[in-house]
């Protein structure tokens, strides 16, 4: 899809990746809708790209029903003054390192409804109201590849996104509208704590600047990539999870320990 005067809804605009993504949009000519619920936050963002007046916010808190509600009404707005949203990237997600002994049912309860309920209900709504040639863009993770200690819930909740993902735009094929799959791996943003750059540098795994994730997503709705995992050795690991689970639980028991150590005794 060719970005430029296309009209792009993104949620989770106020986060690291969000922001990169929403000036990797206006460089290619998109107008964006920033999604979240810091309202300053998102005006903050709006200001920093080089044409605001062509960019809009839309303050939501996507675990309600009424922020949910108010960005489907916005949606609709939009068909009936002729600017329908072209794009929608489902990119709002949060997380917990914590093994699932140690998690609340209303933590987990919240990180699958916004990382993976809220996405559907969004896709289905924007069945009703996305210009067609269309796209959905969801932002999984290489976990929603590969089941990792400390991350049960984000897993199962990134793996069902990709899943979902997939039959959908089997489902819609010939339909206009495509559906897409992008999983980064780690990512330098605050969605990692202190805790997890520390593990991460000890296991010797790789984290991405934003602005490298975000030029993904541009290239993706370009070229209508149907689904891409960032970084080797990550996106050979999600291969070889497919089909040697056995190879990949021998390579993640080796770091254990170190897992235990960090989710038990270092500060979050
Ligand atoms: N960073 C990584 O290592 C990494 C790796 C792989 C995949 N990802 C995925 O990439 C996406 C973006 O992550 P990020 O690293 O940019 O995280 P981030 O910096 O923590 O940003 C999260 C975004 O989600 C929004 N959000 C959180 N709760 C919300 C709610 N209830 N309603 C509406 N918006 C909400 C936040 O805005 P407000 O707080 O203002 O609402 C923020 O804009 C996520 O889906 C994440 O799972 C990240």
């Amino acid at each position: 899809m060719d970005l430029n005067n296309k009209h792009v809804l993104l949620t989770g605009a106020s986060g690291g990746i969000g922001q990169e993504i929403a000036l990797a949009l206006e460089e290619s000519g998109a107008q964006v809708t920033l999604v979240a619920r810091n309202e300053e936050k998102l005006e903050q963002i709006r200001y920093s790209m080089a044409n605001p007046d062509l960019h809009s916010i839309l303050a939501a808190d996507l675990l309600t029903p009424e922020g949910r509600e108010s960005v489907v009404i916005h949606a609709k707005h939009q068909v009936r003054i002729n600017k329908a949203y072209s794009v929608v990237i489902n990119n709002a997600g949060s997380n917990q390192f914590q093994f699932l002994a140690q998690r609340t049912t209303e933590s987990i309860e919240r990180e699958v409804q916004l990382n993976l309920m809220t996405p559907i209900a969004l896709s289905q709504s924007a069945l009703g109201w996305l210009r067609r040639p269309g796209i959905i863009l969801n932002i999984g993770s290489t976990f929603g590849s590969i089941g990792y200690p400390g991350y049960a819930t984000y897993c199962a909740s990134k793996g069902g996104l990709h899943r979902f993902t997939e039959a959908l735009d089997r489902e819609l094929d010939g339909s206009g509208i495509r559906v897409l799959y992008l999983a980064p791996r780690a990512t330098d943003t605050e969605l990692n704590s202190k805790q997890v750059v520390d593990l991460n540098k000890k296991l010797g795994n790789r984290s991405d600047a934003p602005q490298a994730v975000a030029k993904h997503v541009t290239e993706m709705l370009e070229k209508e990539k149907t689904a891409r995992w960032i970084g080797w050795p990550e996106k050979l690991f999600a291969r070889v999870n497919q089909i040697f689970p056995n190879v990949v639980s021998r390579s993640i028991r080796k770091q254990q320990e170190t897992i235990h150590y960090f989710i038990n005794h270092t500060n979050k």
